[in-house]
Parts: structure tokens; sequence; C-alpha cells
């Protein structure tokens, strides 16, 4: 196998980064490419003719992800896959998801050029909007993946009266069959995804590569709190039923709560709040949020969140509002193995000496990936830990050894298993 260390693999990366970055919303801030959009569905279209370009067969699963293909020696073995997703956030950045689906490509490049033949399929997965979504889901593709994207998800609206089943259809998908056509256990020899830090931990402890050893686990609800509306001026401060005021105590419940000290780190937001009817002079009647709860411990999380709805309970209880709670999404929180750990190490210090191990913060495709399969993630270094905005960025030449390590680790498991 030729060495990767050779290549100018930065070059590319900086390329097909700007490229995706030209299919964007401009309507919105940062780089905007929601899932089921025109945007999005251009930039999957050039990764689909690059994919093509690469000699990959391409086909869309029944969860609509794009996959990408290069046939293995051994018909008989299971595919090694890597991949992530192209979908941002409203006003995220370019990196985020985007470096996962890249590096695929780049490595079926350099297999191609150096004549390098594997003994496993090799797959690459563009996975369907994996960031929140507004049917209140995210990691939508690898769910369905991996079926675990029941009919009660399929069927929900968003705000605009869009269904998610409908969305998948025509981004082209075939919900109905995602039972049948899900991968098992069994199915797929390993999964690995490149991604940026989103942190600050590589940058401040001056690292190149990080190492994942778990990923948190995400439970997420929707708030509901009632109360009156009424004028705003005549109505005596005594008198009021404000669901604004009330929800405001529970986001600060919350955020206090979860500065507790913990035995493993924890964190939980309220990121998203709607207000009716949003008017200067009506006291709010209504107010919907969905709160999050984060941690590698899933008994913390289900702690905090219990005692996060009995204080909100308590809140509403003392204001004459009422409150309720639904939980949209439970993702499970995955602890990687020692033996995916050691051969990506291995891989990563083979392309620099700065390398850590440490744990992900955020949630990605791989949490569901892990249902059917051994999984593992490398790191890059996010500048000044930021992430989710347009400010998020890494450098191409960090990107280039996430790559290089990826490319060995996926080499090295198709040598040994
Ligand atoms: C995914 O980006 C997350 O919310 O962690
Ligand atoms: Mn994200
Ligand atoms: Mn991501």
């Amino acid at each position: 196998m030729g060495d990767f260390h050779l290549f100018p693999i930065e070059e590319r990366v900086r390329r097909d980064l700007e490229t995706m970055s030209s299919f964007v919303d401009k309507t919105k801030p940062g780089w905007t490419r929601r899932p089921f959009t025109t945007w999005y569905e251009q930039a999957r279209n050039w990764l689909k003719k690059e994919m093509i370009q690469c000699g990959l067969e391409v086909t869309v699963d029944a969860a609509s992800n794009l996959i990408g293909r290069l046939p293995g020696k051994d018909p008989l073995l299971p595919p090694i896959m890597v991949g992530s997703h192209t979908d941002t956030v409203t006003g995220g950045g370019r990196f985020d998801g985007i470096i996962g689906v890249l590096a695929g490509l780049e490595i079926v490049r350099r297999i191609k050029e150096t004549d390098t033949e594997m003994r496993h399929s090799f797959e690459i997965v563009d996975f369907t909007a994996e960031e929140p979504t507004e049917f209140g889901i995210s990691t939508v593709g690898s769910r369905g993946m991996v079926n675990n994207l029941p009919v009660e998800m399929l069927e929900r609206k968003d705000a605009a009266g869009r269904v998610l089943k409908e969305c998948l259809e025509m981004a082209g998908g075939c919900p109905d069959e995602i039972p049948k056509r899900a991968r098992k256990k069994g199915d797929v020899a390993l999964y690995l995804e490149l991604h940026i830090e989103q942190g600050p931990i590589l940058e401040q402890t001056n690292h190149k590569l990080g190492v994942v050893t778990g990923i948190v686990g995400i439970h997420r609800y929707r708030v509901v709190v009632e109360g009156k509306p009424n004028h705003a001026g005549t109505t005596p401060m005594d008198m009021r039923y404000d669901a604004l005021a009330g929800a405001s105590e529970m986001v600060m419940a919350l955020e206090h709560l979860c500065k507790e000290h913990f035995s493993e780190p924890l964190v939980g937001t309220v990121g998203k709040l709607t207000v009716e009817p949003n008017a200067s002079n009506v006291i709010p009647g209504r107010v919907v949020f969905e709160m999050e709860v984060r941690s590698i411990e899933v008994t913390l999380i289900e702690r905090v969140a219990k005692s996060f709805m009995q204080k909100a309970r308590d809140i509403a209880f003392r204001r004459g509002l009422s409150v309720t709670f639904d939980l949209l999404s439970r993702s499970e929180a995955i602890r990687i193995s020692p033996e995916v750990q050691q051969i990506i190490q291995q891989a990563c210090l083979a392309t620099t000496a700065a390398t850590i191990r440490l744990p992900s913060g955020a949630g990605h495709d791989a949490n569901q990936i892990a249902r059917i399969a051994p999984i593992g993630m490398i790191f890059v270094p996010s500048k000044d830990g930021r992430s989710h905005c347009p400010e998020e960025w890494t450098d191409y030449k960090d990107v280039a050894l996430g790559i290089e390590a990826l490319a060995r680790a996926v080499l090295q498991f198709d040598r040994m298993v």
C-alpha cells in the first residue's frame, strides 16, 4: 500500500470543501444547508457525481442515505463503512459532518492511485439529516439505516405541514421498506467517522488528532407551558399567568441543575423556544421550548431530566400555569471498544505524535450505527473550540491529517479481520 503521507490531500480537501460551501442558502446566516431543501439536493447531486467519478457504485437506501461502494476482493466479507452528514444547522459552518463524507472520497482516490485492493468492500455514506430537524428528530438517516426510525417518527409533521416520510421519499428513499432493507448486526464490519472536535480540547492541548473514547447520549424533550394571554397594559402584575416568565424560570432551573457536580460530565440546554402570540403588548399565553440533556452516563441524564420535570411542575403550579413534556428523541451513549480505540490510536500515532484520547460531547451518526456494528471516531481540532456557527474552522492541513489517519485505520482493519 502506498504511503498516504506522500500525497497532497490538503489541496483537494480545500477544493472539495469550497465546492460544498457553495451549495448553501444565501438568505440564511453562515453556511446553511438544511435537509430537504434545494441546496441540500444540489450538494448531494455534486457528491453523487464525485462518487461516480471515483468509480463507486452509487445507491440511495430506504432512508435516503447516499451510499458509494467500492467492491472488495472478498465478496463474503461485510463492508467497512465511513461517513457522516452534509446537512448543517441554520447559521452553521463548513466542516461539521462534511469532512467525514469528503474523507471517504479522498480515501477512494488514494486507493485507486496506489493500486491498492481491499479485501472488504468500502462504503462511503452521506447520512440524511443528522442535525436536529423540524420534526424533532436528529440522525434521521442513520436511524433509518439501522431500523430505529419507527412509524411514529416517520409520520411526524413540521411546522409547514410536511411529513417526514414524504421528505425521505422526495430525497429518493423508500421509508416503507426501512424495516425490510435495514442493516443488521454483522452487515457492517466496522464504521469509522472523521469529524471536527467541535470543542476546545485538541487546540488547547496542542494536539492534532483525537481518538474518541465514547459519545454522549442525548435525551430531548418538547416542553409546553400554557398561561393566559392578556393585555400587557391593563393586567396588574399579580393577576398574570405569563407563560414566558414561567418558562424563563424553568430554563434557569435547568441551568442550575446541570451545574451540580456529577460523576461524569453532563450538560443541558434550551436552544429553541417559541412564544405565542409574540407581541410586545400581549402577556405571553403559550411557550414551547425544546430542552436536551447530554452525558456519557445515561442514568445521570435520566436523573437530571426527572428533577427538571419536577422543578418545572413546581414552577408552573406556583404561577398558575400548566406544563407538559413530550419525549422527542433519545440517542444512546456509546463507549467505543478498547480494540477499535487501539487500531485508531496506532493509525493516528503513525500520522502524528500529537494524538490524544478524548470523549465526544456532540452526537453523531456513529451513535446509531453502533446498534449494529463496532464504531470508531477520529477528531481534528476546531479553532477556538467553535462549532454550529459561521466561525467554525479547521485548518485544511489538519483535515488532511485526519484523513490520512482514517485511511490508515481503514486499511489496517481491512488486513486484520
Ligand atoms: C450534533 O451536531 C449535535 O447536536 O451534537
Ligand atoms: Mn452538528
Ligand atoms: Mn456533525
